[in-house]
């Protein structure tokens, strides 16, 4: 699979919802002033400062070095650092953990899951968002339809969207009790006329591997999926979201 880029300034130019969407996860998280947080896979910060706003003492951390320049150069107050959640090496003891469109990025889950449950204090709590079984299949099938026709290899496409149980089961193997579990369709707008293309551009490398020709597939793509994700004057990605709460046992 080509590997993952991450491009601040063309995610918050016109992927803010993303970080938008995430906002309901702080009223979730209930942080208290003077909690240690941890904002795992803060991207450029954006939750990351609503969480430090509400009086939390916040740790925000994310493996690209580009994201986390963006977030520092936005939120120079805040205490950023480039870390992987796969091996998360960070002080522990947080009285919780938010995650917000991150761990679908990562299909080593059980080391994401102990990297987190390892970061919170006895009797702390997470409260994680990511894309959830079946989503983006529109976008996903119609991708791997056009790849056929081109004669380019199945895509090694190693994004991680599990069902409410898969994920439970993976939470509570890392030693959290599961308080919450919710999966949900969300279609989110993507603005503008080549919004589904932008999207590609900026979410879609496991889709792109080895495509010559990526503004041409795009649009391809986009002529195809427009009949089913373009209506009312915008395109819709088709979101599933899991949304999960956990205790770590006090
Ligand atoms: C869609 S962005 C979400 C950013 C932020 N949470 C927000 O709501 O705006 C996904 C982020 O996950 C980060 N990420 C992906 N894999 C990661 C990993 N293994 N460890 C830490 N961060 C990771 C990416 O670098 C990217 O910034």
């Amino acid at each position: 699979m080509a590997a993952q880029r991450w491009d601040p300034h063309l995610y918050d130019d016109r992927h803010a919802y993303v970080a938008h969407h995430g906002g309901d996860l702080i009223g979730e998280l209930d942080p208290r002033p003077g909690e240690r947080i941890l904002d795992a896979g803060c991207g450029t910060g954006e939750l990351t400062a609503a969480l430090a706003d509400t009086g939390a003492k916040v740790l925000g951390v994310d493996s690209s070095p580009q994201m986390i320049d963006r977030a520092r150069q936005r939120f120079p107050h805040l205490d950023l650092r480039v870390a992987d959640l796969r091996e998360l090496d960070v002080e522990t003891g947080f009285d919780a953990v938010l995650s917000n469109a991150v761990l679908h990025w990562i299909p080593e889950a059980p080391a994401a899951a102990a990297a987190l449950a390892g970061a919170l204090r006895p009797g702390g709590r997470l409260v994680a968002e990511l894309g959830g079984s079946g989503n983006i299949a529109a976008i996903r099938g119609a991708a791997r339809a056009l790849r056929t026709e081109l004669g380019l290899p199945a895509a090694a496409e190693t994004w991680y969207f599990p069902t409410i149980e898969e994920y439970s089961a993976v939470l509570t193997d890392a030693g959290l009790e599961i308080t919450g579990a919710w999966l949900f369709d969300r279609p989110t707008r993507l603005e503008g006329d080549d919004g589904l293309a932008a999207w590609l551009r900026m979410f879609g490398a496991p889709l792109l591997a080895e495509v010559p020709d990526p503004d041409a597939f795009a649009t391809r793509l986009s002529d195809r999926l427009r009949p089913l994700l373009h209506h009312s004057g915008s395109w819709w990605a088709d979101y599933r979201r899991l949304r999960i709460t956990a205790a770590k046992p006090g």
